[in-house]
């Protein structure tokens, strides 16, 4: 899984629906005292699922490890600092010897051509936790999100999650979080509209797969793009965005802080740009002020942010049944 883009629409529908009934089994049964219900208890007994990570990450981390354990496998944790990779073996060898040891990768990985190269040489399955490109497992739990706030009903032929209806408005950077989740945005037929400053909009080779992502979809959402944050936010129902400097551009923040300028959410923006009545605000998280303000990032009407970010549990839950313990078979 290294992309959203790998996936049909009836397969991210499935993801994101056994993420949300797994998160209710699971916590009916843990009120109740007792062990996760079948099919997650013991179906990783005896698998090592390895964890490399080339840069910090406390949602992805915890979330993995905690999804690994509920299923009785054993999350093995490689930070920059542990392994050889990168400093003294390549990333051929080092895959080819980490999955012969192990039933998974998941890897956090710098410019995504690091965990494709990963997965070419791997005999085990490999999930990306977060690329220069794409971050699918925060996809699946953002699709989660709203599917459960927004009480979706999934349509019958189970190809979408029920959410045409949606107007998704990103306003910030154009970055691997939003990449993901245009693509899933256009499987599921939602409108995605994203403001970025002039130089940070969406690179023409991500915007091609973002826009290949509707081959073959009966009804394809739409990517708009525009400069202006009130034009992106018309109608919206969710508004979205993410930190304005990544991991690895530390050194453009002072640039990038002065280019975003004018784009913090606030309600005082929202409002300007026509959002919806009821509209509803998601962050990846983690999250700094620059991007959204404390009224709206602690908004108990309208955040989801921490419901958000539980549901990263329930998607490492949902992915790693599918690709480890069905080896893909997503059902
Ligand atoms: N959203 C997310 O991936 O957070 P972490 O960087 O803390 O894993
Ligand atoms: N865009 C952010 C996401 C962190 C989860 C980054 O790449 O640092």
């Amino acid at each position: 899984l290294l992309s959203i883009s790998d996936l049909t629409p009836a397969e991210f529908t499935k993801l994101v629906l056994n993420a949300s009934s797994h998160k209710k089994a699971v916590k009916d049964a843990f009120a109740a005292s007792q062990t996760p219900p079948k099919p997650l208890h013991g179906a990783m007994t005896g698998k090592t699922v390895a964890m490399m990570f080339s840069k910090r990450s406390t949602r992805t981390r915890v979330s993995t490890e905690a999804a690994v354990q509920l299923m009785g496998g054993h999350p093995m944790f490689l930070g920059k600092d542990d392994i050889q990779l990168g400093v003294n073996e390549s990333l051929h060898d080092t895959s080819v010897v980490i999955s012969s040891m192990t039933s998974c990768m998941v890897a956090r990985v710098g410019p995504h051509s690091d965990v494709t190269g990963l997965a070419a040489s791997s005999s085990v399955p490999v999930i990306n936790a977060l690329s220069s490109d794409f971050h699918p497992l925060q996809t699946i739990a953002d699709f989660q999100t709203i599917h459960e706030s927004l009480s979706s009903v999934p349509s019958p032929d189970g190809t979408h999650l029920g959410l045409s209806h949606v107007k998704i408005a990103w306003v910030g950077d154009s970055n691997n979080v939003l990449f993901d989740l245009a693509i899933a945005s256009i499987k599921m037929g939602v409108h995605i509209s994203v403001a970025s400053p002039a130089g940070y909009g969406i690179p023409d080779h991500i915007r091609g797969i973002i826009l290949a992502a509707a081959e073959g979809v009966a009804n394809p959402g739409k990517l708009t793009e525009t400069t202006v944050p009130e034009e992106a936010i018309k109608d919206a129902d969710i508004l979205v965005t993410d930190t304005w400097v990544s991991m690895g551009q530390e050194e453009e923040a002072k640039k990038r802080l002065a280019a975003f300028a004018g784009y913090q959410i606030t309600h005082e923006l929202a409002k300007r740009g026509g959002a919806k009545p009821n509209w509803k605000f998601m962050h990846c998280l983690p999250r700094h002020p620059e991007e959204v303000a404390d009224e709206v990032f602690y908004d108990e009407e309208r955040s989801l942010v921490f419901p958000e970010a539980e549901n990263r549990l329930w998607a490492a839950v949902s992915a790693l049944e599918a690709f480890v313990v069905n080896k893909g078979k997503i059902v």
